[in-house]
């Protein structure tokens, strides 16, 4: 007897093809570039009940969250790009030459218009969903993101990654890939510009004598600085140039793009001088 179960299951492969189990089972997941990003990326998948393959073109040591291969597993549901951005256009051509199934996703921070013109030049879809967390605490923000931004080719495969993500407490976005490629750079330059912001002030009531702390406090009572730190207001942060691996890397990829846009990149330009001066003065910067 033919029982309705299995009636509706013949009729989701019908309709859904290759995406039956996305929707209805744990899905079979390959993160590429396995960092600080692709890592975590891993855990949380792992943490969600998906299997997950990992490969990294370094020698990587094996974790309890997914299965480290020697090279792209081809019959995946997704596979998560977590490279960096140099090596992302020769990592999609990889996969796409591998024959590699499923829906690819860059999560990589790539220069707005990356994906799109990824996806016309090898003829495949693609999304992109960029990540926020902050490297010290990096499995613990996977687990509770302060949003997800899903960049969507089309609503098909858009779905897809809403499936992913529908679990997490956090607010999802669904946009297109080049609206969610600006985002990420559009959020590391706006904590960029505050702790710039508040240095250049710090710096003058240094001089004059004004505690920093009192001027922040009256002059911005949502305390913006403090949120994106995640800690205490400013404190920390009062002239200390931004650092690490991110924020320099994105503002200059900022500046490239919109001078390649034929827009003036020099105010971006100029905090990047600022800030190097920073560091170089210990955190003075005169003229
Ligand atoms: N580190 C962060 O806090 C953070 C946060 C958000 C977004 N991002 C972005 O995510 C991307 C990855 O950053 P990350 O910090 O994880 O970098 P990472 O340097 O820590 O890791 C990248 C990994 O990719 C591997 N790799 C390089 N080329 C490869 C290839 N061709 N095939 C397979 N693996 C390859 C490297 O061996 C390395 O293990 C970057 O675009 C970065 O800007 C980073």
């Amino acid at each position: 007897m033919v029982d309705v179960f299995h009636v509706f299951g013949c009729f989701c492969w019908l309709f859904y093809g290759f995406y039956f189990h996305v929707f209805f089972g744990g899905m079979i997941i390959q993160v590429i570039g396995l960092g600080v990003v692709g890592k975590a990326q891993a855990f949380l998948l792992s943490s969600l009940g998906h299997k997950v393959y990992g490969y990294d073109i370094a020698k990587v040591k094996a974790e309890r969250y997914f299965d480290v291969v020697q090279s792209p597993v081809k019959d995946v549901d997704v596979t998560f790009i977590c490279v960096p951005e140099k090596v992302a256009e020769e990592t999609v051509a990889g996969l796409v030459d591998a024959g590699v199934g499923g829906l690819i996703v860059i999560k990589s921070t790539v220069p707005p218009g990356t994906t799109v013109s990824l996806m016309s030049k090898f003829g495949v879809h693609l999304c992109h969903n960029p990540e926020f967390l902050r490297e010290k605490v990096a499995f613990d923000d996977v687990l509770k993101p302060s949003r997800v931004v899903i960049g969507q080719c089309c609503a098909r495969h858009g779905s897809v990654l809403l499936e992913i993500y529908r679990s997490l407490q956090a607010p999802i976005y669904v946009t297109d890939p080049t609206t969610s490629e600006m985002v990420k750079l559009a959020s590391n330059t706006l904590r960029a510009v505050n702790i710039t912001f508040w240095n250049i002030i710090h710096g003058l009531a240094t001089e004059l004598l004004v505690d920093t702390r009192d001027v922040a406090d009256m002059a911005d009572p949502v305390k913006v600085l403090g949120e994106w730190e995640g800690g205490g207001w400013g404190v920390k942060m009062f002239g200390r140039p931004y650092d690490g691996k991110c924020l320099p890397k994105d503002m200059n990829m900022l500046a490239e793009t919109l001078r390649s846009n034929g827009l003036d990149s020099s105010v971006i330009d100029s905090m990047q001088k600022f800030n190097e001066a920073l560091k170089l003065n210990n955190g003075k910067a005169s003229p």
